[in-house]
C-alpha cells in the first residue's frame, strides 16, 4: 500500500493518493431485476470479487439457481468490467447436503449462508433450529466449505440489542464444539461480545465488519426523529460496541476483514410503517472505510483488512492490480435514482474526505 502525499497541489489542497491492492467485498446483497441493474456496478467498480448473499425471493438453494443468478449479475455489469461474483447457498431445514457438496465441487458455490428463520430480509425459509442442519454442517466441515452466519437469535423474548450476544452462546459455540474444523465467518458483527468471541476462538473462525457499523451507533436511528436509513440488521448497538469494532477492524488481526453488507432497498420501503432493514453503502464503501481507518490512525492497515485477510481466510489468491483513493471532497447525493429505483445511500448528503479514483490494471 502506498500513500503519496501530493507534491502536486490541486484546487482541493494536498492531493494525497492512497493506493491499495485490489480489494474484495466478503458480504454483499446485489438483489435481482431492476435493483440488481441499479446496484451491481457500485460493488463491481470498487471490488474484484464479492460474496453474494442468496436471500432472494425465492432464495438460492440449488447450484442451478446460483449459476443462473451469477449470469444475471454479470449481465447487469458494463462491458469489460472485471468482477467475480462468489455465490452462496441459502441453508434451509430441508437443504440437501449432496446438492451443496456437488455445487461446491463444481465451483458454483463458495460458501453456505445460515439465516436463522425470521432473523432478517427474506429469511422466512431459513433454519428454524440449527440441529436440523447438523448433517449438512458435518459434510461442510469434511469438504472444507465455509459457513457464513447471520448471528442473531430470533426469539421475541430476547431483546433485539441482545440477539447477537445470545446467539454466540446458544448457537455458535455449540456448532463449533461439535464441528471444531468447520470454517465459519460470523458476518457483520456489531458487538464487543463478538469481537472477544473471535479473538478467543480458534483460527478457523473469523468475522466481517461493515463500513456502517464502524460509523454509527444506535443513536443514529433516533437523531431528532426516526431515521429509517440508519436501520439495518443486526441493528447498530451502543457506542462502546462501535468502538470495539473500530479497534478490531484497525488492529491488524487477520480474523477481522471487510464485508460491507451493502443492502439496497427502495426509499419508500424504508420510509414506511414497517421499514426494511439494510444500508446501501456500496457507492462509497472504500471511502467510508478509509475515513474510519484514518480517524483511528491506521490508514496503513486498511489494505490488509480490505484486500488480504479475506482471501487468505477463504483460501483464495490475493488480487493483482490496485485501486486508488484520492483525498478530494466528495458530495454524496441525498437520493440515487435510476428509472423506478430510488435509494438513499449511506452518507447521504455528507461530504467525504476521500474519493475512489479507479483501478489500475
Ligand atoms: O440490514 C440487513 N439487510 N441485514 C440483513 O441481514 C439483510 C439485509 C437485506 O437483505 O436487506
Ligand atoms: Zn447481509
Amino acid at each position: 500500500m502506498r500513500l503519496d502525499s501530493g507534491s502536486h497541489t490541486s484546487s482541493h489542497g494536498t492531493d494525497d493518493l492512497l493506493t491499495l491492492r485490489q480489494p474484495d467485498d466478503w458480504h454483499v446483497h446485489l438483489r435481482d431485476d431492476d435493483m440488481l441493474a441499479f446496484a451491481a456496478d457500485y460493488t463491481a467498480r470498487q471490488f474484484a470479487r464479492a460474496i453474494v448473499m442468496p436471500n432472494l425471493d425465492p432464495p438460492i438453494t440449488t447450484a442451478a439457481a446460483a449459476a443462473a443468478y451469477r449470469t444475471r449479475i454479470l449481465d447487469a455489469l458494463p462491458e469489460g468490467r472485471r468482477f467475480t461474483p462468489l455465490m452462496t447457498a441459502y441453508l434451509t431445514d430441508e437443504i440437501d447436503a449432496e446438492e451443496i457438496a456437488q455445487g461446491f465441487a463444481d465451483g458454483v458455490f463458495t460458501a453456505c449462508k445460515l439465516y436463522p428463520a425470521g432473523a432478517t430480509t427474506n429469511s422466512a425459509s431459513g433454519v428454524t433450529d440449527v440441529r436440523k442442519i447438523w448433517p449438512v454442517l458435518e459434510r461442510m466441515e469434511t469438504i472444507g466449505m465455509l459457513l457464513l452466519v447471520h448471528g442473531e437469535v430470533v426469539s421475541p423474548d430476547i431483546d433485539i440489542f441482545d440477539r447477537e450476544a445470545v446467539f454466540l452462546e446458544t448457537v455458535l459455540a455449540p456448532v463449533l464444539k461439535d464441528f471444531p474444523g468447520l470454517k465459519v465467518v460470523l458476518e457483520h458483527i456489531t458487538t464487543d461480545d463478538s469481537v472477544q468471541f473471535i479473538e478467543t476462538a480458534s483460527a478457523n473462525v473469523a468475522a466481517t465488519i461493515t463500513a456502517h457499523h464502524l460509523r454509527i451507533d444506535r443513536n443514529a436511528m433516533f437523531e431528532g426523529g426516526l431515521r429509517p436509513h440508519a436501520y439495518c440488521l443486526p441493528v447498530a448497538k451502543r457506542r462502546r460496541h462501535k468502538e470495539a469494532l473500530r479497534r478490531a477492524a484497525t488492529s491488524g488481526n487477520p480474523r477481522f476483514f471487510l464485508g460491507t453488507d451493502s443492502a439496497p432497498h427502495q426509499k419508500h420501503e424504508k420510509e414506511s410503517a414497517c421499514g426494511c432493514a439494510g444500508i446501501f453503502s456500496a457507492p462509497t464503501a472504500l471511502e467510508s472505510y478509509a475515513l474510519t481507518f484514518e480517524e483511528e490512525g491506521a490508514l496503513d492497515r486498511l489494505e490488509a483488512f480490505a484486500s488480504e485477510y479475506g482471501p487468505r481466510f477463504y483460501g483464495l489468491p490475493l488480487n493483482e492490480g490496485t485501486v486508488s483513493l484520492r483525498r478530494q471532497p466528495q458530495d454524496v447525493p441525498g437520493l440515487m435514482r435510476d428509472g423506478d429505483v430510488q435509494v438513499v445511500p449511506f452518507h447521504a448528503g455528507e461530504t467525504l474526505a476521500w474519493r475512489f479514483s479507479g483501478r489500475e490494471s
